[in-house]
């Protein structure tokens, strides 16, 4: 993989943080649309934004998986859509010449990409209505965000609308049976129960896709390298470091909690195979 230096790009964007008054035309050729009704909200990630770092990192991995199925030049137009703190769009601005922007619904997941210096504009919007014009990006993905959105078929057809003709979209997401397969399932049996409502399963991913008027492409599954979970894994979880942790009772919690604890106390080996289902798609 051919590795670029960001800075010797002349991309022409200036970094735009999320409290930034946007003016038109901030992109090369981009419009920017600012509406009425932008920052809806569902779970409140400005409160995670103040641990999410201390508990997620960006996964270079997953970043080179998108990159085998799509090519970008200094001119592609790229946006992460649900960036978060950025860790993906970060890992990705290092390695490509093309132009990304970030966007989120939540200020202060944005604000802590902001504070990453990345130079990429990071706009505050909800995923169905997407503050830029029509037949925009080459390439618009998704990295663990689609079981937070209140409705996949508007954020469907608002992505198709941004896409150029040619454009792909591709979302990172887990299928049911994966769900079935973390390690929080385990210890925390409610939360497979609640992510399974929350999770759109891929059938169902591929079925909103078409009625968007997307041609959907064969769904890829990867595992990623076996992860040995130690005390970084059992903070998190004491953190609620997961969406899912704060869906299940207090004292599902507190029982998982406490056999997670028992388990690195018998030092039982926790081995994670982590796995992820890309989902392509194009206009
Ligand atoms: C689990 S985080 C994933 C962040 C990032 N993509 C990553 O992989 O680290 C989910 C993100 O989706 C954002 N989000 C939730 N609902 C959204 C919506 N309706 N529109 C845009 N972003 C949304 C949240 O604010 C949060 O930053």
């Amino acid at each position: 993989m051919k590795s670029y230096n960001r800075d010797s790009y002349k991309l022409g964007w200036r970094t735009c943080h999320p409290f930034s008054l946007y003016s038109q035309q901030f992109l090369q050729g981009v419009t920017l649309i600012l509406t009425t009704d932008m920052f809806r909200k569902t779970i409140d990630y400005d409160k995670v934004s103040t641990v999410y770092d201390q508990v997620r990192e960006g996964n270079p991995e997953m970043v080179l998986q998108l990159l085998e199925e799509v090519i970008l030049s200094d001119s592609s137009l790229v946006l992460d859509v649900g960036c978060g703190t950025g860790n993906n769009t970060v890992i990705l601005a290092s390695i490509i010449p093309a132009r990304i922007a970030g966007l989120d619904i939540s200020y202060g997941m944005l604000q802590k990409a902001g504070e990453k210096g990345i130079q990429v504009p990071l706009v505050q919007a909800p995923a169905d209505n997407i503050p830029f014009a029509s037949d925009s990006f080459d390439f618009v993905y998704m990295t663990e965000v689609l079981h937070h959105l209140p409705d996949i078929t508007m954020t469907f057809q608002e992505i198709h609308r941004v896409l150029k003709k040619t454009g792909l979209l591709c979302i990172v997401t887990q299928s049911h049976n994966q769900i079935d397969k973390r390690m929080t399932s385990r210890f925390f049996p409610g939360t497979a129960v609640v992510d399974k409502e929350r999770y759109p399963d891929i059938d169902v991913i591929e079925a909103q896709l078409s009625k968007a008027g997307f041609s959907v492409i064969n769904p890829k599954e990867y595992i990623y390298r076996p992860v040995r979970l130690g005390p970084e894994y059992l903070v998190t979880i004491e953190k609620r470091g997961f969406s899912m942790l704060h869906k299940i009772s207090k004292e599902d919690y507190e029982r998982g909690l406490e056999d997670l604890r028992a388990a690195f106390q018998k030092d039982e080996e926790l081995l994670y195979f982590a796995e992820y289902s890309f989902v392509w798609a194009t206009k």
